[in-house]
């Protein structure tokens, strides 16, 4: 499957780049003709802007490994993302700037685990995008203008102004996401956030009207002030408004990162490709000592903490058979069986022989990589609602 990716991308973006060059190329040689010079401007590499709001490794990662192929075809690439350098050791090929401050954990709770999340969990979502919508506007314009890009990418999530500014300054723009079910709905199928089961396919003729009428009103409604707050300040940076909906956006090429096979099937129109999975040519190998933890090990877990402080945890866990569990002693790694690590080498972790079950939070990223080991998943979908720290 990484072959079958290369392919793929191998074929996409020679496509991409077309598209480019296309645009490009008629809007230059009408100046040169009218400016009567003959210049061939189709070996001079393009300049490439990838861009997301969210940054953290499950957003960037994606970007990062087209951006790199780009890259090594001699286009001048750059990631514009949330943070400092993420992932920038892994990708020095790939000039990185932030886009502002790094995003942090909203506080939901110790207790938020238990309760069920609805779309209004989305609102959190919608407010971090309005408070830093003028922010990032002017960041991504900048970027855009010093730079002088040609071609855009933008992660979808939370990333309106990354399309309105590509929009604004006519520039080609190519959206990436995971989940088809957000470029291009269909009645039959649905999201689950939203009190619906994936496939309507079974569905009574109520369920349906349910699901694609009211659940989508009350979500659209529950959203409506944030969306007027959005469009308010679009009008005040001069972003064209014209056919732009809640979630709604402009794009040449929507790229969506997934498994051949994992989305219920669908028509889709042509500027929609699916290209996912999208994996790393080369995965970090398990260290020496991981190695050995796990050779020496019949039962072991393996818990990347990655941001959550060690103080975010009870310091004892009662079951419910009234075992007592010391949480310090397991994060501590005292534990004989348990591993903590604020990294591990997650696709080493899953592909190796002894590794068993893979529990996670059911984040795209997570998901591709287990389908493509073959690692059976427990899923906890927690949403995990980040947000960012405004100093000012
Ligand atoms: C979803 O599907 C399950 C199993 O087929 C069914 O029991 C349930 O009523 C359906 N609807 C919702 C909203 O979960
Ligand atoms: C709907 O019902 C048919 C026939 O029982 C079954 O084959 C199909 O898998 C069901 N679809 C879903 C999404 O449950
Ligand atoms: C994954 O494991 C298989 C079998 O152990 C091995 O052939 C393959 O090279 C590994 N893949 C990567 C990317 O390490």
């Amino acid at each position: 499957m990484i072959k079958r990716k290369s392919i793929l991308l191998s074929l996409l973006v020679p496509f991409l780049l077309n598209l480019v060059f296309c645009v490009n190329f008629i809007t230059a040689a009408q100046n040169d003709i009218s400016k009567g010079v003959d210049i061939d401007r189709s070996n001079i590499p393009k300049n490439i802007l990838f861009g997301s709001f969210m940054g953290g490794r499950s957003h960037v990662k994606p970007m990062l490994d087209i951006a790199e192929i780009l890259a090594e075809r001699s286009y001048n690439v750059i990631l514009l993302a949330s943070g400092n350098n993420v992932l920038s050791s892994e990708y020095p090929a790939v000039k990185q700037i932030s886009l502002g401050p790094s995003t942090g954990m909203k506080n939901l709770g110790k207790d938020g685990i238990d309760e069920e999340q609805d779309y209004n969990a989305m609102k959190s979502l919608w407010e971090i995008g309005v408070i830093s919508y003028k922010r990032t506007y002017e960041k991504y314009k900048s970027v855009v203008e010093d730079y002088n890009i040609d071609l855009i990418f933008c992660d979808l999530l939370i990333n309106e102004a990354c399309v309105d500014v590509a929009n604004t300054l006519k520039k080609p723009v190519v959206v990436l996401v995971s989940a088809l079910q957000i470029v291009d709905p269909k009645p039959y199928k649905f999201d689950p956030i939203l009190g619906c089961n994936i496939s309507l396919e079974n569905e009574s003729i109520w369920e349906r009207f349910r699901c694609n009428f009211i659940q989508v009103f009350r979500y659209v409604y529950s959203l409506s002030d944030f969306t007027n707050q959005l469009n308010e300040m679009r009008k005040q940076m001069n972003v064209d408004l014209g056919q732009l909906t809640l979630g709604g956006f402009k794009a040449s090429l929507v790229l969506i990162d997934t498994f051949f096979g994992f989305e219920l099937p669908q028509t889709l129109p042509p500027y929609i490709q699916e290209i996912g999975p999208i994996l790393s040519e080369e995965y970090p190998p398990l260290t020496p000592e991981l190695s050995d933890f796990i050779m020496a090990r019949t039962r072991f877990i393996f818990w990347a903490l990655v941001e959550t402080p060690k103080d975010y945890f009870y310091p004892t866990l009662k079951l419910s058979d009234g075992t007592q569990i010391q949480a310090s002693q397991i994060l501590n790694n005292e534990h004989p069986h348990i591993h903590i690590a604020e990294f591990v080498p997650q696709f080493a972790i899953l592909n190796h022989t002894n590794t068993k079950l893979f529990f996670n939070h059911g984040g795209a990223g997570r998901a591709h990589e287990s389908l493509y080991t073959g690692t059976p998943m427990l899923v906890l979908p927690l949403l995990v609602i980040r947000w960012v720290t405004l100093k000012n």
